[in-house]
């Protein structure tokens, strides 16, 4: 494997993804925090960072340990720290370097840039540079302003990037951090993902035996490729639960509950709508509603786990997003939404956990999915939030505002897929807010709800752009909306980024 040593940069997963995309295993680790190095580590690289090598506090990582026993690759603040711990000297540039650059002159016979072509554009973001470059280090690249824009240490594999390869703005990056990996560090190409379901399905056969597993499934990719795994592995003592907190999707609840019967699982379907909307009555403040939901939610699985006798193990489709330990450099982050609330220790949090795709991104998981045969569609899906409509009604919820914004959406969702934007868009839906407007239907006044439909487009929800859909098509669903769906005679659409705004409303 690759070992990823991360100083807090915003991309440090992308130098992941990438790797992976290669059928290369690699780990992310905090420089606080770096593992023991194992044999099966055959090269390591060091991220970017927010911080400036020349900040006191700046991330330290002690490279004597490494540099000429693996091969090392530094990007950004990496390559930075590597030359000023080994002599050399690193200064503020006069401006920011941000944004597209090119290969002025690179030397074509070193093994990093085997491939690459001349004035290959490269992704800069930096605010120090590398004057001064300590003995037996070599310049192997320079682009019109940087002329350190990559160095080579003499005799050992010890490289450093002052771009960033893992950025799909630098054209030939990829190649890039192939040529690292697989020719530098000599990295075998096994890691595909039926190697990798095949070597799961062992594993959890020997470490389950004929134990029961719980699994909540949720609809979602990530906890039906968990259970596609476990069931391949222990077949019918893997028992999954399906709930319907009566905030699904239209029809969502008895078609995936199908699909999921056709996969071969064996699934319990609990209806519990009336739990949840008891306890949601009244409830208007965003975070009362996600406690709430998230409270019923652990009383509901609860119950049913019990009636699953002698269970073991309780199985989650944690990924490795979830995993990381990311750094952040800039201390604790604020709590945004409450996503996660589980007061006290309910029994099944007693068993004992099995999570099979917590090394995976969700690409990996979604690669993984089609190596066992998942339905596309359901690998496809959008991503849903577990409090589900709950908080896209805004302000109390009731039956009836659900069963509204369920046709809305189902006329939104099925007027994408009509018209193939479905996979341009990462997520999507839409909001019934507490507005009343005037309108007019025929010769009649109406004054009735205003909804908002929501489209992004992101690599990881962390971010997100608004879709850019077109007028023809928001144009055909305003109307259907208004047509079709009684209560409803106002449409808008969100053109908010997140930044500053959030994908959902609540
Ligand atoms: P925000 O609104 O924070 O959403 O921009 C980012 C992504 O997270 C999803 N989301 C949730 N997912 N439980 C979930 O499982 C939650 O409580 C939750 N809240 C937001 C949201 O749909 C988007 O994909």
């Amino acid at each position: 494997q690759i070992l990823i040593i991360d100083s807090g940069s915003q991309v440090t997963q992308l130098i992941a993804r990438r790797i992976r995309e290669m059928n290369v295993y690699c780990e992310i680790h905090p420089y606080n925090n770096i593992p023991e190095i194992s044999d099966d580590v055959i090269g390591v690289i060091l991220s970017g960072s927010p911080c400036s090598v020349r900040q006191d506090d700046a991330p330290q990582i002690d490279t004597n340990t490494l540099r000429g026993k693996l091969p090392l690759l530094g990007i950004c603040y990496g390559a930075q720290y590597l030359a000023q711990a080994h002599g050399g000297e690193v200064t503020a540039s006069k401006i920011r370097e941000y944004g597209r650059a090119h290969l002025e002159s690179f030397n074509a016979e070193n093994p990093l840039f085997q491939g690459i072509s001349p004035k290959s554009t490269v992704w800069m973001s930096h605010g120090d540079t590398i004057t001064t470059l300590p003995e037996n280090f070599e310049i192997i690249a320079s682009t019109e302003s940087v002329e350190v824009a990559a160095f080579h240490v003499k005799g050992e594999a010890t490289y450093g990037v002052q771009f960033h390869p893992e950025v799909t703005h630098s054209d030939e990056g990829e190649q890039l951090l192939k040529n690292f990996v697989v020719n530098i560090c000599g990295a075998s190409q096994n890691w595909t993902p039926d190697a990798f379901a095949d070597t799961m399905i062992a594993e959890l056969k020997e470490k389950l035996g004929d134990d029961r597993v719980i699994l909540g499934l949720s609809g979602g990719v990530d906890s039906s490729v968990a259970a596609v795994l476990i069931h391949k592995a222990i077949g019918e003592n893997l028992h999954c639960i399906f709930v319907n907190n009566g905030l699904l999707r239209k029809n969502e609840f008895s078609e995936v509950l199908k699909s999921y019967e056709g996969m071969g699982l064996n699934v319990k379907g609990v209806d519990a709508s009336e739990r949840f909307y008891d306890a949601l009555k009244g409830l208007k403040d965003p975070e009362d509603k996600r406690k709430a939901i998230g409270r019923v939610f652990v009383e509901v699985f609860d119950d049913e786990s019990h009636k699953v006798e002698n269970a073991k193990w309780l199985a989650q489709g944690t990924i490795y997003p979830d995993v990381i330990e990311s750094v952040s450099v800039n201390g604790p982050s604020a709590t945004i939404k409450s996503h996660h609330n589980v007061g006290g220790l309910p029994d099944f949090m007693k068993l004992k956990v099995v999570e099979p795709l917590r090394s995976l991104f969700k690409d990996g998981v979604r690669r993984v999915g089609k190596s066992l045969d998942i339905d596309p569609q359901l690998l496809g899906r959008h991503p849903f939030p577990g409090p589900g409509l709950g908080i896209r009604i805004l302000g109390d919820v009731t039956p009836e505002k659900v069963s509204i914004l369920q046709e809305v959406d189902h006329i939104f969702i099925q007027g994408l897929r009509k018209h193939h934007l479905y996979d341009y868009v990462w997520q999507a839906g839409s909001m019934l807010l507490p507005v009343q407007s005037v309108g007019v239907m025929g010769d009649e006044r109406t004054y009735e709800s205003v909804v908002a439909l929501r489209a992004v487009t992101s690599v990881d929800g962390m971010t997100a752009d608004w879709a850019e859909l077109p007028h023809e098509f928001l144009k055909e669903v305003s109307n259907d909306i208004i047509n079709r769906v009684k209560g409803v005679n106002r449409v808008v659409y969100d053109i908010s980024s997140k930044p500053p705004a959030t994908i959902e409303w609540e």
